[in-house]
């Protein structure tokens, strides 16, 4: 019933970092990565190159791509809105761009200041590009079961977007519960008309805990066949445009129930946790995974 084993991408660096107001040095950023690195976790979203007055804390990013030292076992990935974006990240040394957009049209505006339909050409360009220059793309959709402006999102609008990041060359989709609204019953339903469509190895689940939700939600991804998620070290983070969401489901959190099932991820439990106290005492604020508090009290 369950995979053997399922790989993990840490977007602690990206997701994480992007809402908090205290601005963490970018020595201590790469200094986390560096820890981050050598975990065992094959993929890793170090930055996003969006406009510096939307997310002033990931302003570093260039400096970051620059400092990081680079385990060739690792692929690193930055969040990319456009082609200025891409050129930016590209000279940052990116492995992989991730681009990104919402399934509702009020998140979408929000976020990235354009309508669905003008944000395509832009999305087909920047990936049509990062083919052409050998990087990997993820095509992340957001509010893919509810928005916080508009409310349930069927999976008809979901996929509607899947199907043109797939046409313009995607890799694979990171399907993004942006707010952490969803409960199973709801994951089956979208796994269902999405896996329809695709093959589960292209397909990532993204899930913020908002609700404690998310281990539920990855369970029953898990059912469907799904063997990839990306989480955020210690559940770090949320989304600037979606108030009161907290952050992806802590990496520490899915290793402990992956681990506990028996299911491989390559990842040192103990390796996350030491970098999950080293960001944790940066910020100085507990995180919000249950696994690292119950370590943090022994
Ligand atoms: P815009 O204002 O519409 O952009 O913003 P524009 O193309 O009209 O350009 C305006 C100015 O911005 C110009 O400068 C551009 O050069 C500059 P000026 O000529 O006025 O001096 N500019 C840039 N500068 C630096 N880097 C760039 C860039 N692009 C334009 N890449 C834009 C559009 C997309 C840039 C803006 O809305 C933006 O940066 N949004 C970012 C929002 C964001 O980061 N949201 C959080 C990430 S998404 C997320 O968290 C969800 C996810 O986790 C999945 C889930 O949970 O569901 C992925
Ligand atoms: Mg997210």
């Amino acid at each position: 019933r369950w995979p053997e084993a399922v790989q993990i991408k840490e977007v602690g660096p990206r997701d994480g970092l992007q809402n908090e107001k205290n601005l963490v040095p970018t020595a201590d950023k790469v200094a986390w990565i560096n820890m981050l690195s050598e975990s065992g976790v094959k993929e890793i979203e170090f930055s996003s190159f969006v406009h510096p007055k939307w997310v002033p804390q990931l302003s570093d990013a260039h400096e970051v791509g620059q400092k990081i030292k680079r385990n060739p076992e690792v692929q690193y990935s930055a969040l990319v809105p456009n082609m200025k974006g891409l050129d930016l990240a590209l000279k940052a040394g990116i492995d992989g761009a991730s681009v990104f957009m919402s399934a509702s049209e009020t998140h979408n505006k929000k976020n990235i200041n354009k309508s669905i339909d003008d944000t395509y050409p832009i999305l087909g360009e920047v990936i049509k590009e990062a083919k052409k220059e050998g990087k990997h793309v993820t095509g992340y959709v957001s509010t893919v079961f509810d928005c916080p402006y508009e409310g349930k999102v069927s999976p008809d609008a979901v996929i509607r977007v899947c199907e043109r990041l797939i046409e313009f060359g995607v890799d694979d989709l990171s399907l993004g519960d942006t707010i952490g609204t969803a409960v199973p019953s709801q994951v089956e339903q979208l796994l269902e008309a999405v896996l329809q469509r695709y093959p589960k190895e292209k397909i990532i689940m993204h899930f913020h805990d908002t609700r404690g939700m998310a281990i539920a939600n990855i369970l029953s991804s898990m059912d469907y066949g799904i063997t990839r998620f990306d989480s955020s070290i210690g559940g770090l983070g949320g989304c600037p445009y979606a108030p009161g969401a907290a952050g992806n489901v802590a990496t520490n959190d899915i290793l402990y129930l992956l681990h506990g099932m028996g299911i491989k991820t390559g990842i040192d439990e103990k390796k996350i946790q030491d970098a999950a106290f080293f960001i944790q005492n940066k910020l100085g604020k507990s995180l919000p995974s249950k696994s690292l508090a119950y370590a943090a009290a022994q």
